[in-house]
């Protein structure tokens, strides 16, 4: 679930956010965005690696990694930002100054399985440990980013007054032509549907796992061991099936009954 912000393309730019700290189609939607400010040119977007393209706010890590903050220093409006901070801790100014916010999110076992693998191949996360407790742990909020209850809920309570544009990643993979166009008007861009119907093709699973500049291959070893698991693993909807035993399964489903209580985001858990 990611988060992209833009004040009118002066400030910030724009801002990409997700539910917890990864997992949730972040990536996909950065890609998105960028090939609709460049009107569907693919040669540019291969001008960088997404993390420098697209600047990660909050990110502080070891090299090759590049610093969100010092990246954003140096670009010039629109800019386009990539946090996973949720809702409470994004800095200010990117609500005066009326950024654009797209917040990606994901049904939330989806979003488990996917995390869980992340964990194993990203050296510079916590071990994930075994897989019965690690479903404990994202029940509990304990995991990078904290509660993805709270962070899915914290910006689905607010995205009318703030003008956030909340996207499913189960939507947009059955239907990503109409969630590009609605990303489009949300951006106050205008490509024409040939273009848009290039940017779905560009942004498929499998073109973009092929694309060098959005696989995140350029991130090696001490940080992404990609031999345990792949940065673009499945992109599927419904992958929890896989994971989940029908025990661990109805014991999840009885606490996010309780914990999603009080809102009705339209997740699915299948498509
Ligand atoms: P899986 O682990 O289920 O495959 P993020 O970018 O927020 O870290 O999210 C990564 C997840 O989004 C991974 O999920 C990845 O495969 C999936 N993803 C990335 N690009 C995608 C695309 N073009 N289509 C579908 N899923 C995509």
């Amino acid at each position: 679930n990611g988060v992209a912000v833009s004040i009118s393309f002066t400030v910030y730019g724009i801002c990409l956010c997700r539910a917890r700290t990864a997992r949730t189609g972040t990536t996909w939607t950065q890609e998105i965005v960028d090939l609709l400010l460049h009107n569907g040119d693919a040669e540019v977007c291969k001008r960088a690696p997404t993390a420098v393209r697209i600047p990660f706010l909050e990110i502080c890590a070891p090299p090759p990694i590049p610093s969100g903050l010092d990246l954003i220093e140096q670009m010039k409006p629109p800019r386009v930002i990539k946090t996973h901070l949720p809702i409470q801790l994004v800095p200010k100014g990117f609500w005066e100054n009326k950024c654009k916010v797209i917040y990606m999110a994901r049904n939330a076992k989806d979003n488990l399985v996917s995390y869980f693998h992340f964990d194993r191949m990203n050296l510079t996360q916590p071990e994930p440990g075994p897989w019965d407790g690690y479903i404990h742990k994202f029940m509990k909020g304990q995991l990078g980013w904290g509660s993805w209850y709270d962070h899915v809920k914290g910006y689905w309570k607010e995205h009318k007054e703030r003008n956030i544009l909340y996207i499913l990643y189960e939507d947009m993979k059955e239907n990503p032509f109409r969630e590009i166009k609605r990303i489009m008007h949300y951006l106050d861009l205008s490509v024409s549907e040939d273009v848009i119907k290039r940017i779905v093709q560009l942004t498929s699973f499998q073109v973009m796992k092929d694309n060098p500049m959005a696989n995140y291959s350029y991130i090696p070893k001490p940080v992404f061991d990609q031999s345990i698991s792949v940065f673009m693993r499945k992109g599927e909807v419904g992958d929890w099936v896989n994971h989940f035993t029908s025990a661990q399964s109805q014991m999840f489903d009885e606490d996010y009954a309780n914990q999603m209580k009080d809102v009705d985001i339209p997740f699915r858990f299948s498509i």
